[in-house]
């Protein structure tokens, strides 16, 4: 019996160069990705895997062409909707990490829906990176640890690694395996 690892994580790479070598549209490529994570997932939940990371859309992306932007921004939108309508029929929970406020509002609030919806699912928990980038979750991090130590609520000997962990977006998750 072959044991699983706790956390898997994946880079959605290689949409582009799908679609090319197939003389296609970039955009069918990225259609093509989507629809594989949506079977990568049941397969991920049917073996019993409980943690999947997935890298959809990094802070860097938004210097694409405004074309590719948008098309990305509605295909996460139809694919997230689909997440929504087909929930009842999966045990999968679905949550997002990254930055939010610059996330155009009808997907944010689809994102915020999903998250909802799936919460109390007990299989795999998808993670979606949807304008994640490394830095940026450092620096949101360090910005709500020195408001409370400005306020006053805790010191800056306070601050541990744990406190650290607590305040990143993945916070709960554990690492992905290597
Ligand atoms: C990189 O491929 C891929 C992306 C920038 C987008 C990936 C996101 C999706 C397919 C949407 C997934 C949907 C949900 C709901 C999570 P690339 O263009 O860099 O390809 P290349 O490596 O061949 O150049």
């Amino acid at each position: 019996m072959v044991e699983l690892p706790q956390h898997i994580a994946i880079i959605m790479d290689g949409n582009g160069r799908w679609a090319k070598k197939r003389f296609m549209p970039k955009a069918l490529g990225h259609r093509r990705g989507a629809e594989t994570l949506k079977q990568l997932c049941k397969d991920a939940d049917k073996l019993g895997l409980k943690h999947m990371t997935v890298y959809a859309f990094s802070t860097e992306n938004w210097k694409r062409s405004v074309e590719e932007v948008s098309a990305l921004m509605g295909l996460l939108k139809e694919y997230v909707g689909m997440y929504i309508r087909d929930n009842e029929n999966t045990n999968i929970k679905m949550d997002f990490i990254g930055e939010r406020e610059s996330i155009p509002q009808d997907l944010r609030e689809k994102m915020e829906e999903l998250e909802e919806a799936s919460s109390d699912k007990t299989g795999l928990q998808l993670h979606i990176a949807l304008n994640y980038g490394s830095r940026d979750e450092i620096k949101r991090t360090m910005q709500k640890i020195a408001k409370k130590v400005k306020a006053g609520e805790i010191s800056v000997d306070d601050i541990s690694e744990d406190m650290i962990s607590d305040n990143l977006d993945t916070k709960g998750i554990p690492d992905p395996n290597f």
